[in-house]
């Protein structure tokens, strides 16, 4: 048997909501998993890039063999109900730029995670994928709008279970994603954040946390733009996105622009504006980092309401 799951790309964090906040986006890595009958061959993971970016290099990123995110994934599930993965051939087609801050990894765990479920039976509901998803990714904001599409508020539990709400994204505010050429692994862009962070600074974002939903609800731009500021990850990170700080300050005098944020770990950015005016945005972003000599991607994009979907098989 073989199962294929079609997963979208996300940006998490969206300014202050660091760790518990994320969207879909409609880029797409598909995982099928196909169980082999030949006893003895393991588990053999392959990886078949579709976009430019996604060189050789990037590649290096997922591991071939047992040790990578998406066995991890797997066999957490399969030990979930006492078995072990033995046999499986893992094929993932990606779309989605690797170590770009778009959530590739979240979407290999969760594909991985949905096809064996889906092999299994559906042993495991909604909540038990979240949960294991979460184990493996460290944090829940990537994964779940993977699964459940759209913008999703999320909180984890001491007991590992993660709760989650879905907002509706206004249609007025345009995303734009700019993807540089270069690559930064999450753990990196991790590695540079404080174990402690000043009380001013958590309720910075805390303040800014609670205007961000209000203006969602309300459609307040103004106060988006208010509420599009981070202190707990941005400022750390910023020496490892060349041009970020450069992009933000000139976006600022942009009327249109509601905030200009790092994509997840980046060092993809994300720029939240009106719809109007968008050429000039993009203008001052290439112009930054042209200036710096990096080469990069710009796409304006729609939120993907929709999460993960287990593909027909002539899909
Ligand atoms: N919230 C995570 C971070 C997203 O900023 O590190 C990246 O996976």
């Amino acid at each position: 048997m073989k199962v294929s799951v079609k997963v979208p790309a996300t940006t998490a964090n969206l300014g202050p909501g660091f760790d518990c906040m994320g969207l879909a986006l409609p880029i797409y890595n598909t995982v099928t998993i196909e169980e082999t009958v030949l006893p003895g061959t393991g588990v053999e993971i392959n990886v078949i890039a579709e976009n430019q970016s996604a060189d050789e290099f990037s590649l290096e990123h997922i591991p071939m063999d047992e040790n990578s995110i998406i066995y991890k994934a797997v066999e957490l599930l399969y030990n979930s109900i006492g078995q072990t993965p033995s046999e499986l051939k893992i094929t993932i087609h990606s779309q989605i730029p690797i170590a770009r801050g778009l959530g590739s990894s979240a979407s290999v765990i969760v594909g991985g995670l949905i096809a064996a479920n889906e092999l299994l039976g559906k042993p495991a509901d909604e909540a038990a994928l979240l949960s294991i998803a979460t184990e493996v990714e460290g944090h829940p904001d990537n994964v779940t709008p993977a699964i459940v599409g759209g913008l999703t508020l999320t909180a984890g539990e001491d007991d590992g279970s993660i709760v989650y709400r879905k907002i509706d994204w206004p249609e007025e505010w345009t995303l734009t994603v700019c993807i540089p050429e270069y690559e930064l692994a999450t753990d990196i862009s991790r590695s540079v954040l404080p174990k402690e962070v000043p009380m001013q600074d958590a309720v910075f974002n805390a303040q800014r946390m609670g205007m961000f939903m209000q203006a969602i609800h309300t459609k307040d731009s103004k106060l988006m733009k208010l509420a599009l500021k981070d202190r707990l990850h941005q400022p750390y990170r910023m020496k490892l996105v060349p041009g970020l700080e450069k992009i933000a300050e000139r976006l600022k005098h942009e009327e249109n622009v509601l905030g200009c944020v790092l994509s997840g770990a980046g060092p993809s950015i994300l720029i939240i504006s009106e719809k109007n005016n968008l050429d000039k945005i993009k203008s001052i972003v290439k112009e930054v980092w042209n200036d710096l000599n990096v080469k990069a991607e710009l796409i304006t994009l729609p939120v993907e309401k929709q999460g993960a979907v287990v593909l027909t098989p002539d899909e």
